[in-house]
């Protein structure tokens, strides 16, 4: 059974063809416009979304197939039914299943007892979804992927930094992640691990500094993302500003990545935090080319995962 639960379900050669398949599919969307016609997308969230819902339910429509939202705070799910069930239940209506859910384990069971392909639309663990969407757009803003560095800053416990860590070390980028001292504000060790062994095969870096300007030093790709995720509480804002502060992503840091480099966010973008509204906003921003790539990365991947060619 075909899933995506992490990055590291896919070769770097399936990557590529995820992303060609999303450039094509992009370029001409009536070709792939019955493609999925007849098939049906449950997506299951339990947390806020704008970008993930609103790119998946209309891929399907613009495929010709059809998207349920299914809000976890309505359901079952987790009072009168397990994961399993619902995995196994739902798998007799549907053809694919999305999910954003908390804990990854959740996910993972999700995707071992579904009968039909799982996607993870993100965990607190990951983020993949994105970060093919951003393989894709990187691409088309520089060409090619082997070779450039990309300096994430700021909160690096996180699922984009996770998924970027296998992404990029899957696709032979260097990735240099800057951010504070500490395990809760470094990325998990076990992710290090695998992204170092994914990294000597691609013939890539993975380094993590505590100072953000070595870090984005000659990058070709700055990227940030929110010091708040949505799963941590408004109460630890304020400490959290004082702590990720050094990291935030101003004219200045800019300024010690290459000239042409681009800056990046998964969004929501929240000005004055992880990046000054100067660059969020800037001539080297590309932040919506991010998010539209949502749409065409994703078509790419329901077609992949369910099998279907134009
Ligand atoms: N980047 C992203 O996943 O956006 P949403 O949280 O709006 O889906």
């Amino acid at each position: 059974m075909k899933k995506l639960t992490d990055l590291t379900d896919f070769t770097n050669e399936e990557i590529i063809s995820i992303i060609d398949l999303a450039v094509e599919i992009k370029r001409d969307p009536m070709r792939y416009s019955q493609t999925l016609s007849g098939k049906t997308l449950l997506m299951i969230f339990d947390k806020a979304s704008l970008r993930t819902r609103v790119s998946f339910e209309v891929g399907m429509t613009q495929m010709g197939g059809h998207a349920i939202y299914y809000n976890v705070a309505t359901s079952p799910l987790g009072k009168k039914e397990t994961m399993s069930d619902t995995a196994r239940a739902a798998s007799r209506y549907v053809d694919l299943i999305m999910a954003r859910i908390g804990p990854h384990e959740d996910l993972v069971e999700l995707a071992n007892t579904a009968t039909v392909p799982v996607i993870n639309a993100m965990t607190n663990f990951s983020h993949p979804c994105q970060i093919l969407a951003d393989l894709q757009t990187i691409r088309e803003k520089k060409g090619y992927l082997k070779g450039l560095k990309l300096a994430y800053c700021g909160d690096s416990n996180n699922n984009v930094t996770h998924s970027l860590l296998f992404g990029c070390s899957i696709m032979g980028i260097n990735i240099s992640v800057c951010c504070p001292e500490g395990t809760e504000y470094e990325p998990m060790p076990e992710v290090l691990e695998k992204a170092n062994a994914l990294a000597s095969s691609s013939g890539s870096s993975v380094e993590v500094t505590h100072d953000a300007k070595s870090g984005a030093s000659g990058a070709d790709v700055i990227y940030t993302d929110s010091w708040m995720s949505y799963h941590i509480s408004e109460e630890q804002k304020e400490e959290r500003i004082n702590i990720f502060k050094p990291y935030q992503v101003d004219q200045k840091l800019m300024g010690f990545a290459k000239p042409d480099a681009i800056f990046m966010n998964c969004l929501p973008a929240m000005r004055g935090m992880e990046q000054t509204a100067e660059v969020v906003d800037g001539p080297q921003s590309i932040v919506f080319d991010q998010a539209e790539n949502r749409l065409h990365a994703q078509k790419a991947l329901m077609l992949e995962l369910l099998g279907i060619k134009a």
